[in-house]
């Protein structure tokens, strides 16, 4: 006969009940107990412990949620540089006090903060294996990522291959004529408001617009109707802007969007829960089905980027399918117009502020346009010889650039030099071009002043490479060909036809960083200047 000990089996179900009964009876000490320790793990057993920060960053993300959440990630960066770049925060690693590069600061328990254009250089350097992170998988639409969402680094190479040449200069000057009607649509629309020198014209609101509908003609070969209307049209443009605060603030804890936007589960509520698409998606949606052929294939005809991206799917679609064709069209619009829209009001915020830098740039676009050197609409190339216009640009993307958030890379498994100091692999770097941009040994000591003339002294081609407005590397902004070439014809356009007053000089604009910074308040009057040319 089998004789079964039960003795011990018996002793350790008493245990169990034993633990059971000491955690029911004291869930408050346990509970305070594991999240001190779960805190300790996070801040102590981490390669970063060393690197100065805040607290609550040390030990969890909550620190990078609450401060996109609050909407001045830029101002909380900057604010961390400044405070731990002081030499008694100066980290230690290795036993190596880590002071050459300046600040380093711990953003979140895996994640620094570099804030020195040496790191970022590194950190942008092409072919160092540098990832993006879990933080861009948010971004909508999740079942079919573009070239900005895309985190798989090779799936990203070989989409931007095929959308590298329909977004460069010479087709976007192609793009010349749907563009400058656009221009002429806009210069109508301010004309009604310098009739009336009294008439307050919301000039942020109309480069908002403006900025939409260039790339709905761009894109689609079609407006939105934004600025012939003077309206965000059913809330579209408020609309994305939401969606890109939630993907900012929840980006930072990515696998947590299966619990929220991306819920399952939020299919079976009623429709107002579930996810809505944007006009701007109705209609990118409505354009491809338009171009769709009996036979199904697509009618490819045309300027437009997405007829430029079907002609490169033809013969190449295994590699180019006609998911990242559509994703690509449509995340266009997405990614370039908060971000145009925000950089052309940046400029004239900080142009109308300065009134002697004000003064010098009408001056230089009144010369040229007396001495006929400007057509009727303002081309690329005439534009570009205008430096004092240019200095103004380039300075108000350093001073205020349209990306609030940081840029966020994940180190290769191998570890990886920045700056001249090895980190391991697996731990996520950020850099935040406004931070970047504040960087004394690269743009002087007065960083903080919107100064123009920076960019006639020194060595301006140092100071130039590390403009991070449009990020840099391998994920260098694709669509800045067509940013820079719309904002300069668009910007001198305005600046020859008015005299411009803001109407709250020294107020400061309204703003929130989602990833994007968008901007509201930009209010002024206009005059209409002589006519001489
Ligand atoms: C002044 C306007 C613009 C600014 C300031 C800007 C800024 C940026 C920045 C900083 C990045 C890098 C993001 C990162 O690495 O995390 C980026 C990437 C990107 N931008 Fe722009 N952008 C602008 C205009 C545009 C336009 C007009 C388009 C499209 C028509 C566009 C499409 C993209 C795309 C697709 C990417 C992803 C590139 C990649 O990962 O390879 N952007 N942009």
């Amino acid at each position: 006969m089998k004789v079964v000990d039960t003795s011990s089996s018996a002793e350790k179900s008493s245990l169990v009940a034993q633990i059971i009964a000491f955690v029911t009876t004291n869930f408050l000490l346990v509970a305070v107990l594991a999240i001190v320790g779960r805190c300790a793990y996070k801040r102590y057993a981490s390669p970063l412990r060393n690197v100065p920060g805040p607290w609550l960053a040390s030990v969890s993300r909550l620190w990078k949620v609450w401060s996109t959440y609050n909407g001045h990630t830029e101002l909380d960066h900057i604010a961390l540089h400044k405070k731990y770049g002081r030499p008694q925060f100066y980290p230690v690693i290795d036993n190596v006090i880590y002071q050459g590069l300046g600040p380093v600061v711990r953003t979140a328990p895996n994640e620094i903060s570099f804030g020195t254009c040496d790191a970022a250089k590194d950190i942008f350097a092409v072919g160092k294996g540098f990832h993006k992170t879990m933080f861009y998988s948010v971004f909508p639409p999740k079942h079919a990522p573009d070239i900005f969402t895309e985190v798989r680094e090779s799936k990203h190479a070989q989409m931007k291959r095929y959308a590298v040449v329909p977004y460069s200069l010479p087709q976007m000057q192609k793009r010349s004529e749907p563009i400058e009607n656009m221009i002429k649509l806009l210069m109508q629309k301010l004309e009604n408001y310098a009739t009336d020198d009294k008439r307050l014209c919301n000039l942020g609101n109309l480069l908002h617009y403006f900025a939409f509908d260039v790339l709905g003609e761009v894109a689609f070969s079609r407006q939105f109707g934004f600025l012939e209307k003077e309206i965000d049209i059913e809330g579209s443009i408020k609309n994305i802007d939401d969606v890109q605060w939630y993907d900012g603030i929840v980006g930072h804890i990515a696998e947590y969007d299966i619990l929220l936007r991306n819920n399952p589960l939020r299919a079976y509520l009623p429709k107002k829960f579930q996810m809505q698409p944007t006009t701007m998606t109705k209609i990118a949606v409505a354009e491809l089905e338009k171009r769709k052929q009996k036979d199904g294939t697509f009618d490819s005809q045309g300027i437009d980027l997405l007829a430029e991206l079907l002609r490169n799917h033809e013969g190449n679609a295994e590699k180019f399918s006609i998911n990242d064709v559509f994703s690509i069209a449509h995340g266009a619009v997405f990614a370039g117009s908060d971000s145009t829209a925000s950089t052309m009001q940046s400029f004239f915020y900080l142009v109308l502020n300065a009134p002697k830098v004000y003064e010098r740039l009408s001056q230089e676009v009144k010369e040229a346009h007396e001495a006929g050197q400007l057509s009727e609409i303002v081309t690329y190339a005439e534009a570009q010889a205008l430096p004092y216009f240019q200095a103004c640009l380039k300075e108000a993307m350093r001073v205020r650039p349209a990306v609030g958030l940081g840029i966020y890379r994940r180190t290769p498994p191998e570890g990886v030099d920045i700056g001249g100091k090895h980190y391991p692999g697996g731990i996520e770097v950020a850099v935040n071009g406004w931070v970047l941009h504040r960087d004394k040994a690269i743009f002087g000591e007065d960083v903080e002043e919107f100064r123009p003339e920076r960019w006639f002294e020194g060595d301006t081609k140092l100071k130039a490479s590390h403009l991070y407005q449009f990020g840099g590397g391998a994920h260098l902004c694709i669509g800045r060909n067509l940013a820079i070439f719309e904002m300069n014809k668009t910007l001198i356009q305005i600046l020859r036809k008015y005299d411009i007053t803001l109407a709250h000089p020294g107020r400061p604009l309204q703003y929130h960083s989602t990833f994007f910074v968008v901007q509201e308040g930009l209010e002024a009057y206009l005059r209409k200047r002589s006519d001489k040319a």
